[in-house]
């Protein structure tokens, strides 16, 4: 089987975690006998700089051309100033946006080994794995009107939270059916007592709740949820998100796996399935992390899992996936850890010795 793999390795620490997960690739190949096939593209800050476009034609034909992307980070202190008109975040929007990944798929599993070192009660988060579904093309991020203007008091800008049925329908349907292969338990997070586009997403939700009468179905504030996760995380299957709340809510779960260098993530346009091959973009969660870019101290697990959850959803190897898996359970076992999972007694490593014990392992 011969697996096109379009990859973007992006600004900050973005190259660094990508090489890592291209040794893990390299190894998984020579141990299966898939040819994988790289190409890489240009993408966000660097992009910018070197084509003016933070998504250039090039890479948007690429990533189509492919069965997978591969995704590093986006984003440079370079870009901030607010008056801007490009940003390396717009790239991966575009990219989004552009391959309809409306489905972001955020797992979240605390290992028992990193239990200890968190800053929660151990009993508290111990067995803690649940996934978020994140709505990736809509809301807050996408809706018109989106725009800044000026009136004679002064400036003023507006975004929209703007939903349509269709896309709160095929989002939620796909955490039923992920839910329905998990423990059937499935968390809606909306604002519904303020926003109008909540009240539809809950109803919407509810309409499609009925082809799945397996899952049990609660509804929960954004704000409620926000403080749940922290105190009973366990209660948690699979959560269904608008967009910008399911940002801001995966971000505040990582603390639960020890850092957001732990979290991979999916960006799926249907419902995985294991056994076919489906086009997705992969990408940790992290960001570009500019303050630690080229120290070879980020925690390259996150892309890791994220090159793992690449293999099952785009590859149909899942038996490869688990492999990548357990290969970084093991080797957290054996005491390694990045600085940000760092605890007392441990092995403390840098980035490509992290990336070759997890090579080791999977060889062993
Ligand atoms: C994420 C990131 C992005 C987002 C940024 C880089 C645009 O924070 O993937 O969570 O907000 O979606
Ligand atoms: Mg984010």
């Amino acid at each position: 089987m011969n697996i096109k793999i379009a990859v973007l390795s992006g600004d900050g620490i973005g190259p660094e975690v990508i090489a890592e997960a291209l040794k893990v690739l390299e190894m998984v190949g020579q141990y299966t006998c898939h040819e994988f096939s790289l190409t890489h593209g240009l993408v966000g800050g660097e992009a910018i700089e070197r084509t003016g476009s933070a998504l250039p034609d090039e890479t948007l034909a690429l990533a189509r051309a492919s069965d997978a992307v591969l995704f590093g980070a986006v984003g440079d202190p370079k870009f901030d100033d607010p008056g801007l008109k490009m940003r390396p975040e717009d790239g991966l929007l575009a990219l989004r946006k552009e391959l309809g990944l409306f489905a972001n798929l955020r797992p979240v599993m605390v290992y028992d080994e990193l239990v200890d070192g968190a800053i929660f009660k151990p009993d508290i988060i111990r067995g803690a794995d649940f996934i978020f579904v994140r709505e990736l093309t809509g809301g807050l991020y996408f809706g018109q009107p989106k725009k800044r203007w000026t009136v004679p008091e002064g400036r003023r800008a507006v975004d929209s939270m703007a939903y349509s049925e269709q896309e709160i329908e095929r989002l939620v349907r796909l955490g039923f059916e992920l839910a329905r292969a998990r423990r059937r338990k499935l968390t809606s997070v909306d604002k519904a007592n303020v926003l109008e586009s909540s009240r539809l997403w809950r109803e919407v939700t509810n309409d499609v709740a009925r082809d799945y009468p397996e899952v049990a179905l609660e509804h929960m504030l954004v704000d409620t949820c926000a403080m749940r996760i922290l105190l009973t995380p366990r209660d948690f299957d699979v959560l269904v998100t608008e967009n910008t709340f399911g940002d801001i809510l995966t971000d505040e779960a990582s603390l639960l796996a020890g850092s957001m260098g732990m979290l991979p993530s999916a960006s799926l346009a249907g419902v995985p399935r294991e056994v076919e091959r489906a086009f997705g973009l992969y990408e940790p969660i992290h960001g570009s992390a500019p303050a630690i870019a080229g120290k070879d101290i980020a925690n390259p697990i996150a892309t890791i899992l994220t090159l793992a959850m690449m293999l099952r959803y785009s590859c149909a190897l899942p038996e490869e996936a688990g492999l990548v898996e357990r290969a970084v359970a093991r080797v957290l076992k054996m005491g390694y850890r990045t600085g940000d999972i760092m605890s007392e007694g441990k092995k403390q490593v840098g980035t490509k010795e992290m990336g070759d014990i997890i090579v080791r392992e999977i060889a062993a």
